[in-house]
């Protein structure tokens, strides 16, 4: 097992382009290291607006040892606070959504307002000052509907920088006058970052997702030009051309579409783009058809493609014109990784009416399995005395390698001492 040296040294000798050593899929002492420095001082993307529609609602999520608390007040807002009792430390909600007037510690009624007041604690005595109790708060922000929250006590700033960036692409959604149609739970029995690799490349696509390659177009997602016949180069340039043609019509639209692309060069690191879509072009389904009727925000045209965001450590979102898929990894333990996964549409739109749950959510469902799989096949691969780092394609693994370097660059930003950082680099 790595001591914390050991894991320096692995730090020092990643080598670019080619896949982690095993050790950071398997080993505890580096998952610990996760915890504390991705997951402990990051952004980290756990839900949206709809998961709490109505003040006194709230949602509970687990980061490692950390259990964090949503709520949403009379204001309209939602605040995060660590899910520990002022008085003795006892967990105060144990369900992950419920709802509340007041919080209220059931072991000895602590009461605490939305704001993590500490309204109410019995028998303390006249020296007891409640404003010195009040609920520890976790930081939050709500970027057009997407909860990032940060257990840092000061945050990356850049979550700015990025909210900046996104809300032009985001906001015509209308991710806050949603609803949340499907929510699913999927544990994989792999290493969080194998679940995020997976995430960021489409090689596996055409042998592993018959149904996800319904709506994507093979050509998205990278390839080596000159590996093509006359047919593939012929389908490549008809899928720029398309795609050139689909961002002049949504740019003139008002709906920004280029790539925006920061996945190792920011603290807060992120991608975006929307594409064009395969058959009718209008959503992630099996008949590329949008799935609800009751399209999103102002929209008034189904061909809208999908706007895609990426963002590290955890989570990639799909927004079309009818629905958003959103996604977010949260790790349970070195080899085990809860997906979560929400399907939402208009919150006006009615189930069996305007949607058909199977319809809305099977690409997904089926690709999250598929994807699921492979995770863990790919975990058992790196148990193996055989393993080895394997090299990226350059053509179609060009963002895993992107994610592997935010990862060694944070690690080692906060473990290596600088001179030998610049030597790493
Ligand atoms: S531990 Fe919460 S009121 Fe005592
Ligand atoms: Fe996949």
């Amino acid at each position: 097992m790595p001591t914390p040296v050991a894991a320096e040294d692995l730090l020092r000798r990643r080598k670019r382009g080619f896949s982690l050593e095993a050790p950071f899929y398997t080993a505890p002492e580096i998952f610990d290291l996760d915890l504390d420095i991705i997951f402990g001082r990051h952004w980290i993307y756990v839900g949206v607006d709809p998961d709490l529609p109505e003040p006194g609602d709230c949602m509970t999520v687990e980061l490692g040892a950390a259990s964090i608390l949503l709520i949403r007040g009379e204001d309209m807002q939602v605040r995060a606070f660590h899910n520990v009792c002022r008085h003795r430390g006892a967990r105060l909600i144990d369900e992950h959504k419920t709802s509340v007037g007041n919080i209220v510690c059931r072991y000895h009624q602590w009461t605490y307002g939305e704001d993590g007041r500490l309204l109410f604690a019995e028998h303390m005595g006249a020296d007891f000052d409640p404003k010195c109790f009040g609920l520890k708060r976790v930081n939050l922000r709500n970027l057009a509907g997407l909860i990032f929250v940060c257990l840092a006590e000061n945050p990356p700033v850049d979550i700015e920088a990025m909210a900046a960036a996104m809300e032009p692409y985001l906001l015509p959604h209308e991710l806050s006058n949603c609803k949340i149609a499907h929510t699913s739970e999927l544990i994989e029995e792999g290493n969080w970052k194998l679940t995020m690799e997976n995430n960021r490349e489409c090689y596996h696509c055409s042998a592993n997702h018959p149904e996800l390659t319904i709506p994507l177009f093979a050509y998205g997602f990278g390839f080596a030009p000159g590996e093509l016949d006359d047919e593939g180069r012929a389908q490549a340039e008809g899928y720029a051309r398309l795609r050139t043609d689909c961002h002049a019509r949504w740019e003139a639209c008002g709906l920004p579409s280029a790539e925006i692309e920061r996945l190792n060069t920011a603290v807060t690191g992120f991608r975006t783009e929307r594409l064009p879509l395969s058959g009718d072009g209008e959503s992630h389904t099996m008949d590329t058809r949008v799935a609800s009727k009751k399209l999103l925000g102002s929209f008034t045209d189904r061909k809208l493609g999908g706007l895609s965001f990426w963002t590290q450590p955890n989570s990639w979102h799909h927004f079309m014109s009818d629905h958003i898929v959103t996604f977010s990894a949260l790790p349970l333990g070195p080899e085990r990784t809860l997906l979560r996964t929400k399907w939402l549409v208009h919150k006006d739109a009615v189930e069996g009416v305007d949607y058909d749950l199977d319809n809305l959510t099977k690409v997904w469902l089926l690709t999250n399995d598929q994807d699921g799989a492979l995770v863990a096949m790919a975990q058992a691969g790196t148990r193996q005395p055989g393993y080895e780092p394997g090299p990226y394609s350059p053509y179609t693994e060009e963002l895993v390698e992107k994610f592997c370097d935010w990862y060694i660059g944070r690690l080692s930003t906060h473990l290596l001492p600088a001179a030998s950082r610049v030597a790493a680099e």
